[in-house]
């Protein structure tokens, strides 16, 4: 059976950084599924024109763009959790404590009340708890990477992968560190 893995996390936590150095590892083709999303059009915009991706699309065209080919895939994005269950063999899910994660925010130029939604997000385990309950624990790894650098990351789970080392989720909590 060839590896899916899906990298989730809320904007900021390293996602696109921890594909690419997990694709390379594997030897995988990368999926970005910001850029799916937007090639394919399959967003509405909404009042303050913010995209906003249609799921049974997105899924659609995800099934659609592996199909085809054979070998292990990445796929990175904050929705990449929302994939099926079918296709997606394991999900990892990035954390990095909110402090850092808001000056990261700030620099990106996200606005305060942007960068407040998504540090509130991360501080109370949204992306995490919605892939638990689309895939299930055992198919969940959690990786705290404030303090890591993307390889190391990297071969954390590659260690989980084989039974080295355990990820499952809810070791990281937050919540003494914004509350
Ligand atoms: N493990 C890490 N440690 C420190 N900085 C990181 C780490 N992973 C990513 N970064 C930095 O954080 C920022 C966001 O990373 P990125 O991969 O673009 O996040 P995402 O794709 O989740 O929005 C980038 O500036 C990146 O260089
Ligand atoms: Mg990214």
């Amino acid at each position: 059976m060839r590896v899916v893995v899906a990298v989730s996390g809320t904007p900021g936590t390293g996602k696109s950084v921890f594909a690419r150095a997990l694709a390379k590892k594997l030897g995988a083709r990368v999926i970005d599924l910001n850029a799916l999303i937007n090639r394919k059009k399959i967003y509405t915009l909404d009042v303050d024109g913010t995209k906003v991706a249609s799921i049974p699309k997105m899924r659609m065209e995800f099934a659609r763009a592996t199909r085809g080919s054979p070998g292990p895939v990445v796929v990175e994005g904050l929705l990449a959790h929302l994939l099926p269950k079918q296709i997606i063999t394991h999900v990892v899910v990035l954390r990095t404590n909110p402090k850092v994660l808001e000056r990261r925010l700030r620099d990106r130029g996200y606005s305060v009340a942007k960068t407040r939604e998504n540090v509130e997000a991360e501080a109370l385990d949204v992306i995490l708890w919605e892939a638990i309950q689309a895939h299930g624990i055992d198919r969940v790894y959690e990786i705290d990477v404030t303090r890591v650098k993307p390889d190391t990351a990297v071969k954390s789970f590659l260690d989980a992968l084989v039974g080295e080392i355990s990820l499952r989720p809810g070791k990281v909590s937050w919540l003494e560190e914004v509350f």
